[in-house]
Formats: structure tokens, C-alpha cells, sequence
């Protein structure tokens, strides 16, 4: 027996400060599932781990600029990225934060690990100040213009005119992005990545993966060149992980440093969630293991070199074994800019369309190995004359052929002849081809090949006749029929990375048992179908897209390119909802003071039968006892309530919830599912008034 191969596999933690779009999709996330659905179709010890990038002054500006808090932002994006990527059927064993405490306790840990073994210097440098925000300022909080080509908008980071990383500190004419002000120059000390002692290591590891991507090792190879230096793994912010040392007060991790440790954080996230916390091991700590990291072009730097130097450094991790990184996707010609809102973003397409098209399509155009340009007309051509004409039309015909003419069930095969010979090859075939292309990430190819499958069945089918064999010669009509229910089958399992809900949908008209994602990969192309078998109901799986559909699409990109749309999606406008709620109107001091606030003490707690969320809670006022019922029965056990003392709105009216009186409200902070009680940083007696 082939021994089970042992893979993780790895999407770029997006960043939690704004919506997915087309760009994302094509660039980390669909090559990357379509990936690991293959290798779980071949029987592959694998797994797939995400999770969103909750820290970095991405964050905080989108958080300033909207007028939320960082926690705002980051909360609201996890919970909007792990449902839109599930709607669009990204199969993540894991989808993890790097707020868990999990991931800042392992990005601290590495971080000491390396400074014990003295691989990080401290360096006091200048860096820009603003005065006027009072704080350092970091990354993208400062722009101007490149040093190096000279063109404005160049962000402290990187300038995206000409793709070079910089030192903030050398941009011309700096300007603060919160206030617009001049920054001064401040002295400030961090700890630095030697990455010169790295470079030599690096490189002969690079040397050896001859079967790279050319544009992940031409990239690496031009940065050797110029020869590595020192990076900074630390800021001076205050969202992000603390700098776990005395005397770095103010100072966290930066971003960079601790996202891709989200990997090992999330793999151990999952590894709890399954019951057997140490199964991470198995694949951080297993030289045998596979490590794939699907990323954008944009992130090469940060996981060829700074990563695996960071890994290397520690040393008993391992190092990754492969790193597709895909080009970049533009949109109708133009560069997608989320600044100005010109993407196409995942949840308004799967508002209006499924998800298989865009797989599909994406797919085909794959940004490999240069940009790629997806259009809407060309998405429409893809999917009326591809999905619909070559796949979803021999999936029909040979449904409704048998329905109609062997009572919906498989016919009993006669003698092969020629043609027969060709659809037993290509049954063959067809998948240890397209499987090929997969374990090489070429994706293009591979999705292709599996559309020629179903060329292949439609000319098999109008070569066989067996609209005419059937009243000539029943025999052959009847095994034309049966290997084209095979070749249904096969295409089902084949089609399944690629369009996993339309797989699905043909196992179900197959009326086959299990999973079409549990059937073995190697053995799919052998003949299977038990003559006799009922099949299911034939359904059309693509209907056409028509033109006005389309046209609609192309206006709104063109109203957006043109500035007379605001292009957000209509969770964007409601996360703005969310700060105009909260800037709510002024009131009166008179009318803030009809709120008799107190403190009350908890005395008794207990769950409200046949309820999850409420509890009935026994407090003390001081001048007297009360119930309240407060929902947090999901926060907290009733046992770790006694005793605290709480704020309640002790002259709210009574009422009766759920058939017990609620006589006052507890106050409570609450994002999501989390609740956090209020409570009192010191004793203060019951009774004493809040104001
Ligand atoms: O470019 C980005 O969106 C980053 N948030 C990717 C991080 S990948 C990893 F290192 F976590
Ligand atoms: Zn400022």
C-alpha cells in the first residue's frame, strides 16, 4: 500500500479590517482548497489551516478611520471572513485569530526563544513622531513620497509604485495619515532580525527547491543580491502582542513577525478542538511533513525569507516545502484598489450568484505565473459555453436519456467495441492526469484537463448515436449508456476540488451512496455503477447566464471606476451603521441622571429552566434584596457570579421574562457572542450610587 502522505497546508491569514474580494480568492485561498480537496481525495494525511490577522496598524487605521475600536473592526471581519469563505465552500480545518491568547502566548514564546539564543539586537534608531497624536509612527500611519522612484503615496512600509520595502524613516516629505501633520524625529529602541547571518542558509535551502514557482525564487534571488539586513520585529503601537521583556512597555510584535506563527497558534487551536492538544506536533515538529503556504505575490518576502529565517533560528520546526505564490488579479483591466472600492467582493457575488462559476473561472484563469485579468464578459463566456454546454449538458443528456429510455437506471453493459475502448482509456486516465497537474500546483491546467473529460464524454456520446443504436442495436445503445454514467461518475469525483457543490449535486442525481469528497481518487476512473441501480431525478446544473445579468455587473464596476459609487458591500455600510449608533445624540446631564445607577452585590444565581441565555440572579441594593434575569448564561456559570459586585439600572420598570419578574437590569459590555460583566475595581458597599 502507498504510504499516506502527511500535508499542511497553510492560506495567508487575511487581514480582519475589510472584506474579501476577487484577489484574495484567486491568490491564497481557491488554489489552496482546490489543493487540499484533491489530496484528501487521495487518501493524504492533510490539513488546512487559516485564520484572520487581527493586529497590525492595518487595523488600527481602518478602526480610526471609521471611528470604531481595533477590537470593533477585527471582530466584526473574523466572523464576516470565516462566513463568506465558507459560503464559497473553503474547506478550512481551521479558521483561528491571532487575538487568541493561544497565538500571543506562542508569538511571545518564539520571540523569547530567539532573543535567549541571541538572535535578536537591539538597535535604538530614528523614527518619525507625531506630535500632534502623540505617538510613533509606524508603517502605513505615515506617507510621502519613495526615495527610490520618487512617486507619492508611498507608504512608511512599502511603496506600491515600485514594490520596495522601506525604512519609514526615508520617505521625502513625511506626512502623519490620521492628521496630516509633519512627523519630528525621535530616537526609539527595537529588536532586530539579523537576517544577514540567515542569507547564506537561506539561500543553499533555496537552491534545493528546484521545483519552486520562478517568480517566489527569482524574487528571493534579488533580494540576496542586494543583501539581507537587519529587520525590526517590534513596534511602538499599542494594538498587538506585548514585547514579553522588562522595560518594553508600549512595544508589541510586529505583525510580520507574529502572523505567520498564526499557522502554529491555529493548528493548535484545532488540535485542542478535536480533544488531542498535542496532535499539532505531528505536523510542526515532523521533518516528514509537507508544508505548503499559499500566499500572494505580495507576501514572497515574508514566507521565503523572513519566516523560514525565523523558523531556522528556533530550529526544530519544520521548514516549508513549497510556497505557490500567484500573481496579482486585476478586474476589467484595472488593478483592484480596496482603497477606492474597485474589487469585486465575495459576499456580493455570492449574493447574486453560486459559488462553482466563480470556482470554476478563477480557476481557469489562474494569475500563475503572471496577472491575470478577470472580466465579467469572459466569466459569462466561461461559464454558458464551458459549464453549461460541455459539463452541465453531458451530465443532462445522459440522465434524461436513461431516464427516459431505461426507466432511470443503469443499463446492463454489452461487448466494448472501438470507441468503448477509448472512454475505458480516458476513465483511466483523465484522473491520474488532472491529479498531475494538481500535486505540481498548476491549477490551470489541471481544471482544464477536467473540462476535456467532459469534451471527451460529449463526443463519445455524439459519436456512439444512441439516439439512433436504440432502435438499431439496443446492446450497444444500453453500453453506450452505462459508460456514460461511468464517465458521470468519474467527472463528479474529478470536478469536486474544483466545484465541489455541483459534485454534489451530480453524486446526489447518481442517487450514489456517501460522499462524492470520500471516494478514493486513484480508483475513481474503474467502473463501479451496478447495472440496475435507480438513478435520481436529472437536473439542469448551469443554467445560462443572460446578458442583462451580466451588463449589470459591468456598470456597477464602471459607476465605481468612474467615483459615482461607493462600491461597498452592504456589510461595509452596516459596519458604518454600527459607528453612527454608537455616536448617538447628545443627552441632557438632567435627562443621564433619570438612570438610577447602582451598586448591587450578587448574592444567588441559577439558570432560568428550559433557557440557554438567562439567568435569574438574587442581588443585594443594600436597602434591599432584588431578582434580576439577566441573558449571560453563556458567559458565565452561575457559581462564578456570587459574590461580585455589579452595576445594574436599578428604576428600569419591572418586567416578566419568561414568565419570572426581572426587577432591574445588570450592565454588561457585549460584541458578538462575548459578554463582559461590569464590575467594580474596588470594594464599595451595595447601594452606593454610579454616576
Ligand atoms: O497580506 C496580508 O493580508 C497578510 N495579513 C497576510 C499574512 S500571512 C501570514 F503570515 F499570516
Ligand atoms: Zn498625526
Amino acid at each position: 500500500m502507498k504510504r499516506k502522505r502527511r500535508i499542511l497546508v497553510t492560506s495567508a491569514l487575511p487581514y480582519a479590517n475589510g472584506p474579501i474580494h476577487l484577489g484574495h480568492l484567486a491568490g491564497a485561498y481557491l488554489p489552496a482548497d482546490i489543493y487540499v480537496r484533491y489530496q484528501r481525495l487521495k487518501g493524504n494525511d492533510v490539513l488546512f489551516i487559516c485564520g484572520t490577522d487581527e493586529h497590525g496598524v492595518p487595523i488600527t487605521i481602518t478602526a480610526e478611520k471609521k471611528g470604531v475600536s481595533p477590537q470593533e473592526v477585527v471582530d466584526y471581519y473574523h466572523q464576516n471572513h470565516k462566513e463568506v469563505f465558507q459560503r464559497f465552500g473553503i474547506s478550512f480545518d481551521n479558521f483561528s485569530r491571532t487575538s487568541l491568547r493561544i497565538h500571543h502566548r506562542t508569538a511571545q514564546e518564539f520571540f523569547l526563544r530567539l532573543y535567549r539564543k541571541n538572535l535578536l539586537v537591539t538597535k535604538t534608531e530614528q523614527q518619525f513622531y507625531c506630535e500632534k497624536c502623540k505617538r510613533f509612527l509606524a508603517d502605513r500611519y505615515v506617507e510621502g513620497t519613495c526615495p527610490y522612484c520618487h512617486r507619492e503615496g508611498a507608504r512608511g512600509d512599502q511603496c506600491e509604485a515600485c514594490g520596495k520595502w522601506l525604512e519609514p524613516r526615508l520617505l521625502v516629505e513625511p506626512k502623519c495619515v490620521i492628521c496630516g501633520n509633519t512627523p519630528v524625529i525621535r530616537d526609539t529602541t527595537h529588536w532586530y532580525l539579523p537576517l544577514g547571518r540567515f542569507q547564506e542558509q537561506i539561500k543553499k535551502w533555496i537552491d534545493t527547491k528546484t521545483h519552486w514557482r520562478d517568480n517566489v525564487k527569482n524574487f528571493c534571488y534579488g533580494w540576496f543580491k542586494e543583501g539581507l539586513e537587519d529587520r525590526a520585529v517590534t513596534r511602538d503601537l499599542d494594538w498587538g502582542i506585548p514585547v514579553p521583556l522588562k522595560g518594553s512597555e508600549g512595544k508589541v510584535l510586529y505583525v510580520w513577525f507574529e502572523a505567520p506563527i498564526g499557522y502554529i497558534s491555529s493548528t493548535k487551536e484545532w488540535a485542542k478542538r478535536i480533544g488531542q492538544p498535542d496532535r499539532w506536533k505531528d505536523y510542526w515538529l515532523n521533518p516528514e511533513t509537507q508544508l505548503v503556504h499559499f500566499i500572494g505575490k505580495d507576501n514572497i518576502v515574508f514566507h521565503a525569507i523572513v519566516w523560514p529565517a525565523v523558523l531556522m533560528g528556533r530550529g526544530d520546526y519544520v521548514l516549508p516545502s513549497d510556497i505557490p505564490a500567484n500573481e496579482f488579479l486585476n478586474i476589467e483591466g484595472r488593478k483592484i484598489s480596496t482603497s477606492r472600492n474597485y474589487a469585486i467582493w465575495l459576499e456580493d457575488y455570492l449574493n447574486k450568484f453560486p459559488p462553482d462559476p466563480l470556482r470554476y473561472v478563477l480557476t481557469s484563469i489562474a494569475p500563475e505565473t503572471k496577472d491575470a485579468d478577470f472580466s465579467w464578459r469572459d466569466f459569462q463566456a466561461r461559464y454558458n459555453f464551458e459549464l453549461a454546454d460541455i459539463l452541465g449538458n453531458f451530465v443532462h443528456r445522459t440522465l434524461t436519456f436513461v431516464e427516459k429510455y431505461f426507466s432511470g437506471r443503469v443499463p446492463v453493459p454489452g461487448e466494448w467495441d472501438e470507441l468503448d475502448r477509448e472512454a475505458l482509456q480516458a476513465l483511466q486516465t483523465f484522473p491520474q492526469r488532472i491529479g498531475d497537474y494538481l500535486d505540481r500546483f498548476e491549477f490551470r491546467q489541471a481544471v482544464r484537463a477536467m473540462m476535456d473529460l467532459a469534451r471527451f464524454a460529449n463526443k463519445y456520446f455524439n459519436d456512439q448515436e444512441p439516439w439512433a443504436t436504440r432502435k438499431t442495436d439496443p446492446v450497444r445503445c444500453a453500453t453506450t449508456l452505462y459508460l456514460c454514467l461511468e464517465l458521470t461518475r468519474t467527472l463528479a469525483v474529478v470536478m469536486s476540488p474544483f466545484l465541489p457543490f455541483s459534485a454534489r449535486r451530480v453524486w446526489q442525481m447518481l442517487n450514489l451512496d456517501g460522499d462524492v469528497e470520500k471516494q478514493e481518487w486513484d480508483r475513481c476512473g474503474e467502473l463501479q455503477l451496478r447495472p440496475g441501480h435507480v438513478l435520481g431525478r436529472a437536473q439542469i446544473l448551469f443554467p445560462k447566464i443572460p446578458d442583462e445579468v451580466i451588463q449589470r455587473e459591468i456598470d456597477l464596476l464602471n459607476r465605481i471606476a468612474e467615483g459615482a459609487d461607493t462600491g461597498e458591500t452592504d456589510e461595509q455600510k452596516k459596519l458604518l451603521e454600527k459607528t453612527k449608533e454608537r455616536l448617538m445624540e447628545y443627552v441632557s446631564f438632567d435627562d443621564f441622571q433619570k438612570l438610577d445607577l447602582r451598586v448591587a452585590k450578587i448574592l444567588e444565581a441559577e439558570r432560568v429552566p428550559g433557557t440557554d441565555r438567562l439567568l435569574r440572579i438574587q442581588i443585594d441594593l443594600g436597602t434591599e434584596k432584588r431578582q434580576i434575569v439577566a441573558g449571560i448564561a453563556k458567559a458565565y456559570r452561575p457559581e462564578e457570579l456570587v459574590g461580585k459586585s455589579i452595576v445594574v439600572v436599578a428604576n428600569l420598570e419591572p418586567a416578566v421574562i419568561r414568565g419570572v419578574e426581572s426587577n432591574g437590569m445588570l450592565l454588561a459590555a457585549s460584541v458578538n457572542e462575548r459578554i463582559s460583566l461590569l464590575t467594580l475595581d474596588r470594594e464599595i458597599e451595595p447601594g452606593a450610587k454610579v454616576k
